[in-house]
């Protein structure tokens, strides 16, 4: 990276998925840190972690934490954002947050290859990363909103219980090791049984019938398209794999639908991988996106009684592409506006 100057990071959260995936990134893109801070629960105070090559212990949270950090980045819970992102900003650090907290700009959501514009144009120091289902919607639906400008948008995810982070693994690989012990299994993570289940119950079903997790997606894709006016139906679902989301996508367009277009037009992207043969038998599962920077998409498909509508399934990585990436590249971008 060519800017000389090199800055104080802070990582919240440091020890979770999304926390250590960060970490690795920001050592293979050798963003350019003269100092890392790593803060976590007070389970992991004291442990060791290598960034960019230097050791570094995992500290207790306290609002001491933030002093003479240029930027920080917050991958803890949704209240340790709380708490803390208002702090952090206090003493001047830009926040990159992965969660949602209360009194930010409408435009704080930003998948870098969709709206960079609203980073640079923000007044405060605060940005989102978005879900981990708007990310990749977001980057197909971008590529093809020029030429076909989608009207409606139908999804259902598949999710891994990583989305829960450390804790959801641990709940799956226990269930199912408790399953073939023929003992009981418990649930703590997940509202019912996740191990050779499906959940349709992603962050909580408010009492109109919708998960918040489902309202979440749908603003976040308005914000980050330029979209008000994008509605979309979402049926998001937990499944016992742990790692990786698939989403089956249906999008109603303006025009009609050529699939040797789309095709062409996800192709010239480099942040899609298409991998679509349909006479072949080809198409991308989960088992090809882990550790992938891109987002991969297959069964290209439209019906000719509904030719506006095109159909297609993505998947990718919820941790890297997901979570992790997004919040390396805000931070590229964040230090290369000077
Ligand atoms: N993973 C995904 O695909 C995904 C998608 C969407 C949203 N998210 C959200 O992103 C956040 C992080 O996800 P994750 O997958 O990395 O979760 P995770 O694996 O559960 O990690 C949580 C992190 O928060 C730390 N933490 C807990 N209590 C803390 C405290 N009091 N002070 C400071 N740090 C504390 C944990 O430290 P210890 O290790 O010491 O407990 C750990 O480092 C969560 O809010 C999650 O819901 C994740």
């Amino acid at each position: 990276m060519s800017n000389e100057k090199k800055y104080k990071v802070g990582i919240v959260g440091a020890t979770g998925l999304v926390g250590q995936e960060l970490i690795t990134l920001l050592t293979e893109r050798e963003f350019p840190i003269e100092n890392v801070r790593l803060a976590a629960s007070k389970n992991s105070i004291g442990e060791d972690f290598q960034c960019m090559g230097k050791t570094y212990q995992v500290e207790i949270l306290s609002t001491d934490f933030f002093e003479n950090l240029d930027l920080c980045f917050f991958c803890a819970s949704p209240k340790i954002s709380e708490e803390y992102a208002a702090i952090a900003l206090d003493r001047g650090c830009f926040v990159i947050d992965k969660n949602v907290i209360d009194g930010q700009e409408y435009r704080s959501v930003v998948v870098p290859e969709v709206n960079i514009e609203d980073l640079h144009s923000m007044s405060s120091k605060y940005v989102r990363n978005p879900s981990s289902i708007t990310i990749p919607l977001a980057l197909v639906l971008s590529l093809l909103a020029p030429v076909y400008r989608p009207k409606r948008v139908f999804a259902s995810s598949y999710q891994s219980v990583s989305a829960e982070g450390q804790r959801g693994i641990e709940e799956l690989t226990s269930q199912v090791g408790a399953m073939f012990s023929y003992q009981e299994t418990q649930s703590k993570v997940f509202p019912q049984r996740i191990a050779f289940n499906l959940i349709p119950n992603v962050g909580g079903l408010g009492p109109e019938g919708f998960s918040y997790e489902e309202k979440r997606v749908e603003e976040e894709l308005q914000q980050v398209l330029h979209r008000p006016d994008l509605h979309s139906h979402f049926h998001l679902t937990y499944v016992p794999t742990f790692i990786g989301s698939g989403i089956s996508l249906s999008v109603e367009c303006e025009r009609a639908i050529d699939v040797e277009e789309v095709r062409a037009l996800l192709c010239d992207s480099k942040t899609v991988k298409v991998i679509d043969s349909p006479g072949k038998g080809a198409y991308p599962v989960l088992l090809d996106v882990q550790g992938q920077d891109e987002v991969f998409v297959g069964r290209i498909r439209t019906k000719t009684e509904d030719p506006k509508v095109l159909d297609l399934w993505i998947v990718n990585d919820n941790l890297k592409r997901g979570g992790a990436l997004n919040f390396v590249q805000l931070a590229e971008n964040f230090i290369s506006k000077g």
